[in-house]
Order: structure tokens, then C-alpha cells, then sequence
């Protein structure tokens, strides 16, 4: 027995439109073994057309010749001239084969005609095909219509950070009587501000917001938590005492820590109450205050963290975000004098800075927001791993280019740059796979060849929307999307493409054509960096169609593949990280993606 059902957890929904009841039975029982597919059928063509709009059906079949001629095609024009049905798949059954009826049918939007009664295996594989065609091409729709709205969106933000920014430029020069070194942070700050509201990338901006804030305000250290789904989520954490001891390589990993969203934590009190805290001692806090210091963080580090200053970053409707947490003044240069608490000075600085960090993170959060409804329409199938998956791939590649960075001596400003890119183009790194096939995407076992050479040009197709490149992150996301499967041996794939030859791909076709083979360096370096990425998430991962591997088995995949799937220097990078990249995953655990 083989089975019938088509891997799929969606049932596709048939509109049957014809004024013979016995042809609808028939077609109920000829379909009734095959579970994926429901038919509801109604006799008349007005019932039929508001059905249609009521049930949205993946495919409609229909009856012409038990209308008047005329009429039948006069439906099909009517459906079509819909734009809630226009796209849905439409097939005509006929009692006869008239070419010119046929033509008809095709002119006014048929996508198929059918004789009566054809046999149930090619009509179930027609449903099947038109369903699955309809699908992709509503998933399509839905992806390019968020994209032009968050892009409007993102115009109008862009332009809000532009005349933050100006205000301040304005505010400083209005602050004539404030103390020289004020006026000096101030300017720092403002300059701050534009170099955040270069930043696209949601983690980015926030590991930035962080970073100069404590600049602004001198702080030893720093967290960074967003408000999310209920929860107060640890986003970042930065501390200068403790990175400075760790080996050549490591990173301070980020634990998945979420506090509740009441004001019985510090952080938690300054997300709910929007009020900016500046406490000396947190060690020596009041026992009548709502919010206690939890002093779970230091025991784990051995740090001792005391002063403390804490403010929340709204969005546009006051709503907060984002809080953000300075740990530990330090000693400042410019006044000479040691301390160790935060000053006034130190909150008006804040303040004035927040302004714009909030504007780029909001911003940011649109940006992410609009990658991740992409990704989603990309992936129905599973866009919970899916989600999880694609931050674990960009987090790890980030690190590993920051490890490359170092060692290439690049410096921080084309780093950071850099940085932005690379995550947003890893996170987009699968895009392509938009366009295949439920039927394959999903298979529960092994492709066979044809289906893996489908499969394969998924990056080709990915690639191909960013072929109109205007800034460069659609770039560095084409390179990455159309080179990630490259190996470093030369034989993976697709091979040579730039710009122009996507361009010109053919919108439906089965398998990559050829192409000459890159080899080394000749693959973008973000393209090699996903590529390790890619698969050690990959094999570390349940999927469909295997088990998770071992941490062992990964590393000794990764350590026999190193000059030949993967660039060497690469893999040496990702075994020096391997404990950060076991964190991530603990962070990116498919629930929370
Ligand atoms: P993916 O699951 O994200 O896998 C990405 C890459 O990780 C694969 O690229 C391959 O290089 C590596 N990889 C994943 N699983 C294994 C494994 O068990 N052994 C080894 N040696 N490498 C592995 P590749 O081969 O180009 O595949 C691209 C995509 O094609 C995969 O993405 C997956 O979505 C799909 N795919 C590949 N093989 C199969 C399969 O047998 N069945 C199904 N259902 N899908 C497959
Ligand atoms: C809190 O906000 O109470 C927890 C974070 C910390 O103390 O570092
Ligand atoms: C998945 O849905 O987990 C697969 C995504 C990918 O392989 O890139
Ligand atoms: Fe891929
Ligand atoms: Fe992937």
C-alpha cells in the first residue's frame, strides 16, 4: 500500500461548482481516500461564487457545460476580476473536448481543464499541483506586501532619528551655561546618536545602545532587557572586568534570564513604573522599596557590582521597550577625581541620549519585525524552529566574524558596519526556500535526485530577490543567500552567479543550471562564515528528515570537512567558539524564537 496522503499539515480545500448532485458524489467518493483533500460542493454558480469568498478554497473545480456556455466562462471572468480570488487556482470540468471551448476557458483565467470524469489519481495530483502553486504564490504576495509596508514605515522612522538628531546638534550649542564637560559629553552624545541610527539590525543596535551608554556614563558594566510576550528578557551584557579575564577567543556567553514583569526587581520596577533609577549602593537598598537587588548575578561571577543606574527606552505611543542597566561607575579622566557612583551629570547625559536610542531601537524592532514575517511566509512549515534556527545561524556567524575581525586586524567602525550586515543577510541566509514545494521541503525521509537538485535551488531563488541591490545589505545578503551551500573544495553549489546572470534566472525552474565553480576565496567570506554556521546548526538540530548529532560526531564533521567543505581558518574559529555556540542554542531554543 502506498500512502496517500501528502505530507502536509494543511488539508487543501476544494470548491466543487456544478449543477449535477451526482457529479459532486462522485468526486466525494472518488477523493474520500485521500485525507488531505476536503470537498465542499454546491449546484449553483451564485452560491458557488460567494462560497468562494466565505471558505477561500486552495482550488475550485468547475463545471462549464451544465451552465449555459456562455455563463461558465462569464464565472470564470467574474472570479477573476476579484482580487480576494484572483489568484485562487481554477479548474474547469467539461463534458467534452472542444478545443475552442478550451481556449476560451484559458483566455479568461482558467489555469486547467479537465474532461469528465477523469481518473482519480491524475485529479488528485492536479488539485494537489494547483493547490500548492496557489499557496506559494499567496505566500509570495503576503511577503512583498509586509516588506513595502514596514519600508514605508522605516522611511518615516529614519526620518525621526534625522531630527532627533538635529535637536540635539541644537540643544547643545543652546547649553551655554552648562560646564565645559558637559558640553563636551553632550556633543559626544549627539555624535552617538548618528552612529546608532546607522544600525539596522535589532541585536546590534542594542549591544550598541549599550556599549555607549556606558561610554556616555562610564560604567563598568552594563545589561540591556526588552520587554517581550509578558516577560522581561536579559537581551545583552557587557562587562569590562570580567571580558578582560577571559582566554583569547571566548566570549562572555548570554544565559536565557527573564524576570517577571512586576516591580519586584530592579529592572522590572523601572519597566513598569517608566521611572529612571540611580542607586549608589544596590547591595544596601532600603528594605521598604518594592524592588530588591537579586543577588544570583554576582555569586555565579564572583563580580561585585554596586552602583547602579537605570532607565527605560519608550516608543512612540510611551510604551517601554526596552530597559537599560549601567552597573559600577568608574573612575572619569576628564574631571580627574576616582568615584564610584553615578552622578546627575551622568543621568542628564543618559537622558539625552536615550531619546535617539530609543528611536533606533524601535526602528530596529521594524526591521526585525519584517525579516522575521519573511522568513515566516517562507517557512510556514515550521516557523518556530525555523525562527530559532535563523537567529541561532546569525548570532554564531557574528561571533565568528568577529573572531575573524580580530585576527585580520580590521577596525571598529567597519566592523560594527560589517557586523549589521552579516546578521541580517544570515538570518535571510534560507530565504529561497520560498519556492519549493511543501512536498518536498517537508519530506519526512531521504530527496531522491530530482528533489535534491530541486532543493538545491533554493539559493539561486533566494539570491534572485536581492538582484536589484540598493544599499549594501541587499549585497551582502545576496552573496550570503546565493553562496551558502559553496564548498571550499569547489564542489558545492550553485557556483558563479552575480547580479546580472540572477536576474535573468527564468521565474520556474527545476535544478541550478551550470555554473562555473568557486573555490576558496573566491566564496564571499559572509558566504563561507554562514556556510559553517549553517551546518553545524543544522546537524546539532532535529529536522525532519534526521536526528540531532552529537556535540562529538559535529566536531569531528567539522574538523574532517576543514579544507574541503569549509575554509580552514573558519573551522578553527568555530572549535574555538564551540562552547559560545552551545549557549545560543541554549538562548535560541526553538519555544522562545
Ligand atoms: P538544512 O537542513 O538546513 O541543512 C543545511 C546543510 O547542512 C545541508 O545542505 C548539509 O550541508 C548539512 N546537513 C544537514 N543534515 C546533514 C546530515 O545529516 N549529514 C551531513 N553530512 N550534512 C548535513 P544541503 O545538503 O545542501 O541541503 C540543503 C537543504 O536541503 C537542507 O537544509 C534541507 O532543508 C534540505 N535537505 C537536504 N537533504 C534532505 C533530505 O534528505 N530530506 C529532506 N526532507 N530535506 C533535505
Ligand atoms: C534586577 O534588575 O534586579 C536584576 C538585574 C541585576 O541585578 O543585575
Ligand atoms: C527548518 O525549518 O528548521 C529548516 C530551516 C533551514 O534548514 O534553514
Ligand atoms: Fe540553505
Ligand atoms: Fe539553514
Amino acid at each position: 500500500m502506498t500512502s496517500t496522503t501528502e505530507p502536509s499539515a494543511t488539508k487543501t480545500l476544494v470548491l466543487v461548482i456544478d449543477d449535477q448532485l451526482i457529479v459532486a458524489a462522485k468526486l466525494q467518493n472518488d477523493l474520500a481516500s485521500f485525507s488531505d483533500i476536503e470537498l465542499i460542493a454546491t449546484q449553483d454558480a451564485e452560491t458557488g461564487f460567494a462560497l468562494a469568498l466565505s471558505k477561500r478554497p486552495d482550488v475550485i473545480l468547475q463545471d462549464l457545460v451544465m451552465m449555459p456556455e456562455f455563463d461558465g466562462v462569464q464565472q470564470i471572468l467574474r472570479i477573476r476580476a476579484n482580487p480576494d480570488l484572483a489568484d485562487t487556482p481554477l479548474v474547469m470540468l467539461s463534458s467534452k473536448a472542444d478545443p475552442g471551448i478550451k481556449e476560451k476557458c484559458f483566455q479568461a483565467g482558467a489555469n486547467d481543464y479537465l474532461v469528465k470524469f477523469p481518473d482519480k489519481v491524475e485529479l488528485v495530483a492536479r488539485i494537489r499541483y494547483h493547490a500548492r502553486v496557489g499557496r506559494a504564490q499567496r505566500d509570495r504576495d503576503n511577503a512583498m506586501r509586509s516588506l513595502a509596508q514596514s519600508q514605508s514605515e522605516l522611511v518615516r522612522r529614519n526620518a525621526e532619528v534625522d531630527a532627533a538628531n538635529r535637536k540635539l546638534f541644537a540643544m547643545n550649542k543652546l547649553l551655554g551655561e552648562e560646564s565645559q564637560e558637559q558640553r563636551e559629553r553632550i556633543a559626544e552624545v549627539a555624535a552617538f546618536g548618528t552612529k546608532l541610527g546607522r544600525a539596522q539590525d535589532l541585536d546590534e543596535v542594542m549591544d550598541q545602545t549599550l556599549r555607549l551608554a556606558r561610554a556616555i556614563t562610564n560604567a563598568d558594566a552594563g545589561s540591556i532587557w526588552m520587554i517581550e510576550k509578558g516577560v522581561i528578557r536579559l537581551k545583552n551584557r557587557q562587562n569590562d572586568t570580567i571580558e578582560a579575564t577571559l582566554a583569547k577567543g571566548e566570549r562572555l556567553p548570554l544565559a536565557d534570564i527573564v524576570l517577571p514583569p512586576d516591580s519586584t526587581s530592579i529592572a522590572g520596577y523601572v519597566a513598569t513604573t517608566g521611572q529612571l533609577l540611580r542607586i549608589d549602593d544596590v547591595q544596601k537598598l532600603d528594605a521598604s522599596l518594592p524592588y530588591h537587588f537579586r543577588p544570583e548575578f554576582d555569586t555565579q561571577t564572583g563580580y561585585q557590582t554596586q552602583s547602579m543606574l537605570i532607565a527605560p527606552l519608550r516608543d512612540g505611543r510611551d510604551e517601554v521597550l526596552v530597559v537599560l542597566q549601567l552597573i559600577n561607575a568608574r573612575g572619569r579622566g576628564k574631571s580627574g577625581a576616582d568615584r564610584s557612583v553615578f552622578t546627575a551629570a551622568d543621568e542628564a547625559a543618559l537622558e539625552f541620549f536615550i531619546g535617539m536610542a530609543s528611536l533606533a531601537v524601535e526602528r530596529a524592532r521594524l526591521v526585525r519585525g519584517m525579516i522575521m514575517r519573511i522568513i515566516a511566509a517562507a517557512e510556514m512549515r515550521d516557523p518556530m524552529e525555523t525562527g530559532a534556527h535563523v537567529q541561532r545561524v546569525a548570532e554564531c556567524s557574528v561571533a565568528m566574524y568577529e573572531r575573524w575581525a580580530t585576527l585580520h586586524n580590521i577596525d571598529d567602525s567597519e566592523r560594527h558596519r560589517r557586523r549589521d550586515e552579516l546578521r541580517i543577510a544570515a538570518m535571510l541566509h534560507d530565504v529561497g526556500k520560498i519556492g519549493i514545494p511543501d512536498l518536498i521541503l517537508k519530506k519526512p525521509g531521504k530527496l531522491d535526485d530530482a528533489e535534491y537538485k530541486y532543493m538545491q535551488t533554493h539559493s539561486v531563488r533566494g539570491g534572485r530577490l536581492f538582484a536589484h541591490s540598493t544599499t549594501p545589505y541587499d549585497d551582502a545578503a545576496r552573496e550570503v543567500i546565493t553562496h551558502h551551500h559553496e564548498k571550499w573544495d569547489s564542489t558545492g553549489y550553485p557556483g558563479f552567479f552575480d547580479a546580472a546572470m540572477l536576474e535573468a534566472m527564468p521565474t520556474e525552474f527545476q535544478a541550478n543550471p551550470d555554473a562555473k565553480p568557486l573555490r576558496g576565496l573566491e566564496i564571499p567570506l559572509f558566504a563561507r562564515i554562514v556556510a559553517v554556521a549553517d551546518v553545524y546548526d543544522a546537524l546539532t538540530s532535529k529536522r525532519v528528515y534526521k536526528d540531532a548529532w552529537t556535540a562529538e560526531q559535529v566536531t569531528e564533521f567539522l574538523r574532517k570537512e576543514s579544507g574541503r567543505a569549509f575554509d580552514p581558518e573558519l573551522v578553527d574559529i568555530a572549535l574555538e567558539l564551540e562552547g559560545y555556540f552551545r549557549s545560543v542554542r541554549a538562548r535560541f531554543a526553538s519555544e522562545n524564537a
